[in-house]
């Protein structure tokens, strides 16, 4: 027992990063061999410093990875046509496999209206509608990313999830619903009884307290504390908010008095989502090659 009472065990996202990471680049590696360079390429808009930081954190670690990675930076005064030109280019080049668009994006350009200008089969973000819609049909196609990392997380773990009780607090397009579909579908480390709260359940306690497994996906935090929780339950935190650089998430640390096991406050669910991007670019690439 540490000196906060931790009793849960933890369950770092940095081991199934790097397992995922080394599937990634064996996978990198049979393409190169083919003659075929998997690239992934980024798309900055604006001068804000976090978004410029992780799309070089990204950059840096495709190449790690073996991928190709083209570049384009829109100044701030881009227009909506601007960002959907870029876009367009990189749909009609074959040698581009994968897209991504750091985002947030200057206010006044539209993030979703970009979004559904991109290839679905180059989304390396798994948002697009259609893949929104694969996801809802079980059809094959990129996932999103926190909610495959938070199913490869559980499974990484060993926590059985299939024929189990979770429920998921928020139900936002990142998070909360593509996991729900994710997490109820007919596949070993799925297959749960998914309950999805939100603001239009006041007593939404009522269904967290009996949850085997607890996703936080809500972005308030400190939104869920030890009475929310059922002893001995897998807390999962995905949702956050940044102020400046701090990072502040949705479980309270007291949790971990209560739960049997739990992410921890840094390096939980949020490694799991940068390799699962790498993870959606390289199949990405499989397909074009015609190896999938
Ligand atoms: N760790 C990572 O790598 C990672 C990656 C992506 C996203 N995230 C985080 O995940 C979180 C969710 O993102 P998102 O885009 O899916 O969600 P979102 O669109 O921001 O929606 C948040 C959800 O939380 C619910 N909610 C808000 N306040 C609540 C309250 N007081 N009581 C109950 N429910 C409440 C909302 O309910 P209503 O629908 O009723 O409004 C909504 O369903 C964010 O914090 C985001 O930063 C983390």
């Amino acid at each position: 027992m540490s000196s906060t009472g931790t009793t849960a065990r933890l369950l770092p996202g940095g081991p199934v990063a790097e397992q995922v990471l080394a599937e990634v680049a064996e996978d990198v590696a049979a393409l190169r061999a083919a003659g075929v360079t998997p690239a992934l390429a980024t798309v900055l808009v604006g001068d804000d410093d976090a978004s410029a930081g992780y799309i070089r954190i990204k950059q840096r670690q495709a190449a790690q990875l073996g991928f190709a990675s083209p570049h384009v930076h829109l100044p701030a005064s881009a227009s909506q046509a601007d960002l959907h030109r870029v876009l367009a280019d990189f749909n009609a080049d074959p040698d581009v496999h994968g897209v991504l668009v750091q985002h947030p994006i200057p206010g006044r350009l539209d993030y979703d209206r970009a979004l559904q200008v991109l290839d679905p089969d180059k989304d390396v973000d798994g948002m697009h509608p259609v893949n929104m819609g694969r996801l809802a049909l079980g059809l094959p196609g990129p996932l999103p990313c926190t909610p495959a990392g938070i199913e490869a997380l559980l499974a990484f773990h060993g926590v059985p999830v299939a024929g189990r009780e979770v429920v998921i607090l928020g139900r936002g397009a990142t998070l909360g619903r593509p996991l729900a579909m994710l997490l109820a579908q007919k596949r070993p480390t799925a297959n749960a009884a998914v309950t999805v709260v939100h603001t239009g359940v006041a007593d939404w306690p009522r269904y967290t307290r009996r949850a085997e497994i607890l996703v936080a996906a809500v972005g308030v935090p400190g939104i869920v504390r030890p009475e929310h929780v059922r002893p001995g339950a897998v807390v999962v935190g995905g949702g956050v908010r940044y102020e400046g650089r701090r990072l502040l998430p949705d479980v309270d640390e007291s949790c971990a008095e209560v739960a049997g096991a739990i992410t921890p406050r840094v390096g939980g669910v949020g490694p799991t989502t940068v390799a699962m991007l790498f993870r959606n670019a390289v199949r990405a690439a499989r397909r074009a090659a015609g190896l999938d």
